[in-house]
């Protein structure tokens, strides 16, 4: 009697540890939000390889899209002038058909992350427009192509603008002129006239910022363009953006009639680097402490800021709802987010909803009562 006893409460305790370690007592992110917009999540090759199978499980539990974070980008896809490497696009891809996820391209046409020998000849000579153009189309028509109708949606260009508003001075600028744009969205449109097509940039709620995408989207439409949404990155801190900004940009932007999706969301508690410009170098290692200050883990008190400055966030989203179509994370979970090497690298960061051990963090609770409430 007392064996079986002891079986079955050493049965109930692995079963409820199976419980919360599969995530299963959770409501699924996807579901929490169907009537707001669709949850996503960039992801990198070891989660759709099959390397990082718990990051994976959290993927298929919580998002119906998902974003290539680094494998379709340029140097990456088309690392030399004649040579494509779809390896790892074609292992993203066929995750998402699998499982059955909106499947965002990220990115055809960016200043990074794209080899110089792109933009020259084989003397090492920048290219002229006519001949960059051919190698712009050659590049999307290949890419997009190769995906069409499994790719629903492209980040068609991404950056282009400076926080000023003037279009960024790049190689794509000095090699083809600023219509480089609207030529890169001419020739997607071209390679599968199904896929929807976006515009994708980082602060967009700056007031110079908005007012210069809205006119790039005005002008792309004044061109007879196709041109579906705005993606706003949302690499967002505690003290920005303010909803105020952020309404005034969605606001703007659902008036040209495009969607607005959040791409690249993440919340960074860490201090900010330019608060520390120009301090002193032989105060380095103190420097140090100060910019990494919770290299184990991060305390309960501060879990607790992170989690209220989330559902602040998801409250904002959730009441410009109708104009937001995708919340995309930029990652799954804290080990392998960007922010642990930029801006600084080697600091221990915490800006997702997951922890270093794939479990759900007060922020996830928190953003899951903004819609319960
Ligand atoms: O894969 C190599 C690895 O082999 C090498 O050992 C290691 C050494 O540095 O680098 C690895 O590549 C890194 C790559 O991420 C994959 O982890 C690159 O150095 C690193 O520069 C690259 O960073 C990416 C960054 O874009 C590049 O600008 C981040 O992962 C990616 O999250 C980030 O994504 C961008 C969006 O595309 C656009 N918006 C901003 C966002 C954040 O910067």
């Amino acid at each position: 009697m007392k064996a079986l006893t002891l079986f079955g409460i050493l049965v109930a305790g692995a079963i409820s540890i199976g419980v919360l370690y599969s995530g299963d007592s959770q409501p699924a992110l996807k579901d929490v939000f169907k009537e707001q917009f669709m949850i996503g999540a960039a992801l990198n090759d070891a989660v759709v390889s099959g390397k990082d199978v718990n990051a994976a499980e959290i993927v298929t539990k919580h998002c119906n899209t998902i974003t290539a974070e680094n494998v379709m980008k340029w140097a990456l896809i088309h690392p030399e002038p004649n040579q494509y490497d779809f390896a790892a696009a074609d292992r993203f891809v066929e995750f998402g058909v699998k499982h059955k996820m909106f499947i965002v391209g990220h990115t055809l046409v960016w200043h990074a992350q794209i080899p110089d020998a792109a933009f020259t000849d084989n003397a090492g000579k920048l290219l002229n427009r006519e001949a960059m153009l051919v190698r712009l189309k050659d590049h999307i028509s290949t890419v997009v192509g190769r995906y069409k109708g499994r790719v629903k949606g492209w980040d068609v260009v991404n950056e282009a603008l400076t926080d000023e508003g003037e279009f960024r001075d790049t190689k794509w600028r000095q090699t083809i002129g600023d219509d480089f744009v609207a030529k890169a969205f001419e020739y997607a449109h071209q390679a599968d006239p199904d896929a929807e097509l976006y515009y994708n940039d980082f602060s967009l709620e700056k007031p110079a910022k908005r007012d210069a995408v809205v006119r790039l989207v005005k002008d792309l439409k004044a061109k007879g363009l196709r041109i579906d949404g705005v993606g706003i990155q949302g690499h967002w801190g505690m003290d920005y953006p303010t909803r105020e900004n952020f309404d005034a940009f969605v606001d703007a932007v659902a008036a040209l009639g495009v969607k607005v999706m959040v791409t690249e969301l993440d919340l960074d508690i860490l201090p900010s680097v330019s608060d520390y410009q120009g301090a002193d170098v032989s105060m380095r290692a103190e420097l140090q402490k100060k910019l990494n200050p919770f290299p184990d883990s991060l305390p309960d008190s501060m879990q607790q800021v992170h989690a209220n400055r989330y559902a602040e966030l998801f409250s904002m989203l959730v009441s410009q709802s109708k104009n937001i179509n995708r919340v995309t994370f930029w990652g799954v979970y804290d080990k392998t987010s960007w922010l642990n090497n930029w801006p600084v690298p080697g600091r221990t960061s915490y800006p997702l909803l997951f922890d270093r051990n794939y479990q759900a963090k007060p922020a996830f609770d928190a953003i899951v009562k903004v819609v319960q409430k």
